[in-house]
């Protein structure tokens, strides 16, 4: 049992993994207040927490002053709590308080998904569920609090349901899926900052009084932060001390935010961002804000980083990829662009089958009048003058190779030269009267809309029947601004971020129901929707539109702060960069694109003949350790935060029976072989380890605590990859 009630207290313990979250009802008005998430409990007297909290039923003199400090599970606003608010409402006759109180509570064995969003999923072996049900009795409001306790993992997830049980409408202005409130004063806040070609680097700074947050209001989860913060003792690290991680699965606007308040309280908050956010809902009607989930780790960083692996390997990610080796891709872009026929496109494949890549994917450029990017997108059927006679022909000739065949789609997305949008103007989002605020010459259509979605799937769905397609680029490549639906009223036009997001569900779930053989790769201009709303959709995601190995560094890192390796997309890439200019040995490309789905983005016909020889003996390394690299524990060996002159990381696989440990030089200093020394982590101390390829054997003690030198040659952005294996 992972859900325990204690009757009398009315307290509820949810004990994960090594983890316990503890909340209960404050005396006979029923506020839900929170009492604890930390290492787990074993001691049913939770009771002793909330007791010494004071009650507003107590103390009615005080009632605002106690409400401000009161830790609360779902709190609301303008009763006297001036922290930020779970929920917020403007009701009909303009007021904007709220108010929810315990009602019941039901435990379920298992996970009931949400309508219309991704969400975690386990079995009734794997998790219980917790529904506590919340009413406010002036507005009519129910709120149902879902709480997932998975036993053998430190995770809680989170969600939030309101139901509209009265007889007029309220106007929902602010709906998060998660609060905590902690007693601690001295946390840290850990983020992710990025922006395009430098997504996902790590930040960690003290929680000091008033607000921290990082949020998107562009539309999509966005590469300017991820969905994602945690809060860590100011005394935790990398391998020990006690961290919290929340992570929102979702892919539209979010917010992630801390406050500490006058007393030193810390209130964490995860859910839709209220930034262009507002629900009509109606009599009779209810809203399901998404998933946020939460991991608790004693293990610093390193506890939360595999916590976040294994939950999104095992109960996020499906699909016949879940958890099967991924083709080896080679795709066009940056070989062609735009520039290309299908003669040139079998070139390119050709020559790499004979190389022994798996997956031939056709990117931009092959539909419509999509020459360059003004024009073109939204007409989803193949420009027979770059491929003449259609999809199949081209098809049957990749596959004729031996190879499978995949293809580029930006469905969202129109160019006004289009013939989609000369037709249906009123299906972008637009403020009517105002000038259109373009994006790489395009514009976002209206997909909260359920005709345009079902427009452009048929087209799409056509062009995926009319040929033997395994693999499918979905991009989206611009933020939603000018934020007007032709479809929605005055008063539901708020509405329209978070609808665009479920029509975007929609269309993937059809896909991937439709098209279960087609594996589906996310992409946003690289990383800019790298969240787990994608991943429940596509088992991996574009990473970053900048291949070059160095940078590539710290995009990895940061991504794989949460998400798992199997979901990290990494291409080698032809030198000098296309967006860095940095010149890097192909075997370091090789290195670091291996810790990742493995693949290649370049004109394969214009590597050297050594470079290309190295093809056919990275491809076999890729089968070779692709499963330990996609289901081991993932162990960073350099500090996250700092940006140093060299990198590692290794993967250890659950039986700790063989590792692979990747090091990265990036700036030689001299002296290196004496300097370039590591301290690997996860090994079984008595074992014996051999280093493949070598016949040095040493012992797991050793390589842990005395440490390992990594043999390179002299010179910078040398890389080396040493595979363990158990004796
Ligand atoms: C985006 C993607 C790239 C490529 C181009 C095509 O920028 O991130 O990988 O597909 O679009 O236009």
């Amino acid at each position: 049992m992972a859900i325990h009630f204690d009757a009398p207290s009315r307290t509820f313990r949810l004990d994960a993994k090594d983890t316990s979250y503890m909340f209960g009802v404050l005396d006979d008005e029923g506020f839900l207040v929170h009492c604890y998430w930390g290492p787990k409990l074993t001691d049913n007297d939770a009771g002793m927490f909330y007791r010494q909290i004071p009650s507003p039923a107590s103390h009615e003199r005080e009632r605002a002053s106690i409400m401000d400090v009161m830790p609360q599970e779902f709190p609301t606003e303008d009763l006297g709590d001036f922290r930020d608010a779970a929920f917020g409402i403007l009701d009909e006759s303009g007021h904007e308080a709220s108010l929810f109180l315990y009602r019941s509570h039901r435990i379920l064995s298992g996970k009931p998904s949400l309508e219309g969003l991704p969400s975690t999923f386990g079995n009734s072996d794997e998790c219980q569920t917790l529904e506590v049900i919340l009413e406010d009795p002036v507005l009519h409001l129910k709120a149902v609090l879902s709480y997932t306790v998975f036993e053998n993992l430190d995770v809680i997830t989170r969600s939030v349901r309101i139901e509209n049980e009265g007889t007029s409408p309220v106007r929902l202005t602010r709906v998060l899926s998660a609060c905590v409130d902690f007693d601690g004063d001295d946390m840290d806040l850990v983020s992710l900052w990025g922006g395009w070609a430098r997504e996902n680097n790590a930040q960690r700074m003290p929680v000091r009084h008033g607000r921290q947050s990082v949020h998107s209001a562009r539309g999509e989860s966005s590469n300017a932060y991820n969905p994602f913060m945690a809060l860590m003792e100011h005394t935790a690290g990398e391998d020990f001390g006690e961290v919290y991680g929340f992570n929102f699965v979702y892919s539209g606007n979010f917010v992630a935010s801390v406050e500490m308040e006058q007393h030193g309280l810390i209130r964490a908050l995860m859910g839709i961002d209220p930034q262009h956010f507002g629900w009509k809902l109606d009599p009779g009607s209810a809203f399901q804000a998404p998933e946020a989930v939460l991991v608790h780790s004693s293990r610093g960083l390193t506890g939360m980083t595999q916590t976040f692996h294994d939950l999104y390997r095992n109960h996020l990610i499906r699909g016949r990829y879940a958890h099967s080796l991924r083709p080896v891709l080679i795709n066009n872009w940056e070989a062609t662009y735009f520039d290309f026929n299908t003669d040139r496109l079998l070139e390119i494949a050709s020559l790499a089958a004979k190389q022994g890549i798996e997956l031939f994917v056709m990117d931009d450029g092959w539909f419509g009048s999509r020459r360059n990017d003004n024009s073109g997108l939204g007409d989803w059927y193949v420009c027979e003058d770059v491929l003449p006679g259609g999809l199949k022909p081209l098809a049957d000739g990749i596959n004729a190779l031996g190879m499978k065949f995949g293809l580029w789609i930006e469905p969202e997305m129109v160019n006004e030269d289009s013939n989609l949008y000369r037709a249906h103007p009123d299906w972008t989002i637009r403020v009517p009267g105002r000038q259109h605020s373009r994006k790489r010459n395009q514009l976002v259509l209206d997909f909260s809309r359920r005709e345009v979605v079902d427009a452009v799937w048929s087209m799409i769905r056509k062009v995926l029947s009319s040929a033997n397609v395994e693999y499918v680029k979905w991009d989206m490549n611009r933020i939603l601004t000018n934020l007007g639906s032709a479809a929605l009223p005055a008063d539901r036009m708020q509405e329209l971020s978070h609808r665009y997001v479920l029509g975007v569900y929609d269309m993937q779930d059809r896909l991937t129901k439709e098209f279960p053989q087609i594996l589906l790769e996310n992409c946003s201009s690289g990383g800019a929707r790298f969240d787990p709303g994608m991943l429940y959709f596509s088992p991996q995601i574009w990473t970053s539109d900048n291949t070059d190995a160095v940078a590539r560094l710290k995009i990895q890192a940061g991504t794989a702060l949460m998400y798992p390796l199997s979901a990290i997309d990494a291409n080698i890439s032809i030198v000098p960069n296309h967006q860095t200019g940095r010149v890097t040995p192909f075997s370091t490309r090789g290195d670091v694109a291996m810790c990742g789905t493995f693949g290649y983005q370049l004109d394969i016909t214009k590597l050297t003949d050594e470079e290309l020889a190295s093809i056919p003996g990275q491809v076999e390394a890729y089968h070779r350790l692709n499963p330990l690299i996609t289901s081991g524990d993932y162990y960073r060996l350099h500090d996250l935060f700092i940006q140093d002159d060299w990198d590692a990381w290794m993967v250890v696989s659950k039986d700790r029976g063989e590792a692979l440990v990747t090091y990265v030089r990036i700036l030689s200093r001299g002296g290196d072989g004496i300097y370039s020394r590591i301290r690997l982590k996860g090994l079984e101390p008595d074992a014996m380890y051999r280093i493949d390829g070598t016949d040095q054997i040493l012992s797991g003690q050793l390589l842990m605590h005395a440490g390992i030198r990594v043999p390179l040659p002299r010179g910078d952005y040398a890389s080396a990859s040493l595979h363990l294996i158990r004796q």
